[in-house]
């Protein structure tokens, strides 16, 4: 993907001007793919580092076959939206299907996924590499995810907060409220 091609700058290369236009830049774009049932803190922490490296992020709500869902996916995506509403570039998609051909799709170049301890390691390993072995052009990026958020998972945090414990600063407020709503506390 290219940006559209408006004149960006006029440089000297040699001695020659040189126009460079927006569409000689390409996009570094990368899919941030999960679950987020709901998006955590730990989530958000992510994205805001995958902004370091990439132009473009993508948060795409996938179907997770092993995985049991509290919210529907219009719900996560209200969630999602709601609390990355600071960051008015970000695109918030929900797909139902391989990620690599999501990612082929939207041009992305890279897969983003967190790691938080070495208990991640097993599972993102072999998602990577099947990924891989699936479309050898998408590459996956892991970061670490910052040191306060080492243990908080959607699942953990989905179990406090249903025996009414205090989940303040894990997720996002209105994550938060939601889930009050859901256990009726
Ligand atoms: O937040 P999660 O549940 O750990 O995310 C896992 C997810 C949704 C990214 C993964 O299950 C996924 O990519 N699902 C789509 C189907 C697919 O492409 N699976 C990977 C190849 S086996």
């Amino acid at each position: 993907m290219t940006r559209s091609s408006s004149v960006l700058k006029r440089e000297l290369f040699s001695g020659n001007e040189v126009t460079i236009r927006n569409a000689d830049f390409m996009l570094r774009t990368a899919i941030y793919p999960g679950s987020f049932d709901p998006v955590t803190n730990g989530h958000i922490d992510i994205i805001e580092r995958g902004f370091k490296l990439f132009d473009r992020i993508i948060v795409a709500i996938l179907h997770n076959p092993a995985k049991k869902y509290l919210f529907s996916v219009d719900e996560r995506m209200t969630l999602l939206r709601e609390s990355l509403k600071k960051y008015p570039d970000i695109e918030i998609e929900a797909f139902d299907g391989l990620l690599v051909d999501y990612a082929v799709q939207k041009n992305a170049q890279a897969i983003l996924r967190g790691m938080r301890a070495v208990s991640d390691f097993e599972y993102e390993f072999q998602m990577a590499l099947m990924n891989r072995r699936l479309n050898r052009n998408v590459q996956t990026v892991f970061l670490m995810t910052g040191l306060r958020w080492i243990f908080t998972s959607s699942s953990i945090i989905k179990e406090a907060a249903c025996f009414g414990g205090n989940i303040n600063g894990m997720v996002p407020p209105a994550v938060n409220q939601k889930l009050k709503e859901k256990f009726g506390r």
